[in-house]
């Protein structure tokens, strides 16, 4: 059992020590549940894809309201202080990995062994509950952008988690002919989410249907032997991403880009992208490429 689910427990009284004691009125109350989660998401689905990667599935609740591409807080009830007694919550930042129109909250997550809230959070079960702050933003949103022909997407690692909202965002395949989304991981066991996520909107009828065969994949290795390796980074500047994908080189009349990797990996290919003359925009101000960071180094 984690955690989460003993604070909850705590919370609900055993009605079967009170019930003949007290009077009516008060064990009434006391057999409710208080809710101990402020801003409460319950856990749907958990799936582990090695030992440092994992998703998880929570429902959404009916007022949220997010752009696909956009980040939420979420987190678990840090330990109580020693001194007070207190909990308070323990969030951290979380690109929303499902689409704007699912009925569920999907997240993709690393699992940092001594990280304050992933070294816990690896262990939610369906049924437990995290927080989930209500108030999503970001930059990785088509609105961001001037319109184009032609979208990448440039992730390293779990900056992956916007992109597999976008992908499934009907608005990208609206304005877009082509979306590109290349993606480095170390180790092939890390593509693998991505992987299924491309097969299944390839599959799937109606995602099919809304990607209309607009979206290419091109995943990439760097430390395994895979039939693509590199760093995203080395295969834009060298050309061999336009070469193996047949299309020409970037250009700011017709490509736009969405980057989401860790920091040296953000500033690396942002020299490159202002090289072939995209500039980085913003939601207040859109141009040809936006950048957010996958963590906090
Ligand atoms: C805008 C934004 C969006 C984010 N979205 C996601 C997301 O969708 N999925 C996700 O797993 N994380 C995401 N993060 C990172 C997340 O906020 C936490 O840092 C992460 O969950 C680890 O939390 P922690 O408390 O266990 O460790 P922390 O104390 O937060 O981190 C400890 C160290 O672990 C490393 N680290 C942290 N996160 C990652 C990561 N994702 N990949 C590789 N190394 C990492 C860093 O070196 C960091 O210094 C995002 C961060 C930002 C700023
Ligand atoms: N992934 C693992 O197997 C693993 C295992 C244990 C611990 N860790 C630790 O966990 C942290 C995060 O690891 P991670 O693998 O998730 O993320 P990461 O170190 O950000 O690497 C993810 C991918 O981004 C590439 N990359 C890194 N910097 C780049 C840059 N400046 N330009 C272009 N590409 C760049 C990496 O290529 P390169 O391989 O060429 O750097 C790798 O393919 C690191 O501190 C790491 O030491 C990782």
């Amino acid at each position: 059992m984690t955690e989460q689910m003993q604070v909850a427990d705590t919370t609900v009284t055993d009605t079967s020590a009170t019930h003949t004691a007290a009077p009516q009125a008060a064990a009434d109350v006391k057999t409710k549940a208080v809710p101990t989660l402020p801003d409460a998401a319950k856990v749907t689905e958990v799936k582990h894809w090695n030992d440092r990667l994992f998703s998880f599935k929570v429902e959404r609740p009916q007022t949220l309201r997010f752009r696909s591409g956009e980040f939420v807080m979420i987190g678990l009830m840090n330990d109580p202080d020693p001194k007070t007694g207190k909990q308070k919550p323990l969030l951290r930042a979380y690109s929303i990995a499902s689409p704007s129109w699912d009925e569920e909250l999907e997240f993709y997550s690393i699992k940092v062994q001594d990280g304050p809230l992933t070294s816990r959070l690896q262990h939610i079960q369906p049924g437990d509950e995290i927080i989930l702050r209500p108030k999503p933003v970001g930059t990785l949103v088509v609105d961001a952008l001037l319109p184009g022909k032609r979208l990448w997407m440039f992730a390293t690692g779990t900056g992956i988690a916007p992109f597999a909202s976008l992908m499934r965002e009907p608005e990208v395949y609206e304005k877009f002919e082509e979306v590109i989304l290349m993606h480095t991981c170390r180790e092939v066991s890390e593509l693998e989410y991505g992987r299924q996520l491309v097969e299944h909107i390839k599959s799937d009828e109606i995602l099919s249907e809304i990607e209309d065969g607009k979206l290419r994949y091109y995943p990439t290795t760097t430390r395994e032997a895979f039939h693509h390796k590199g760093r995203v980074t080395d295969n834009l500047a060298s050309g061999k991403v336009f070469e193996d994908l047949g299309i020409p080189p970037l250009c700011p009349e017709n490509d736009r880009g969405m980057v989401c990797g860790n920091l040296a990996f953000n500033k690396d290919i942002m020299k490159i992208l202002d090289g072939f003359g995209l500039r980085e925009g913003a939601n207040s101000e859109p141009k040809e490429y936006v950048v957010e960071k996958a963590f906090v180094d």
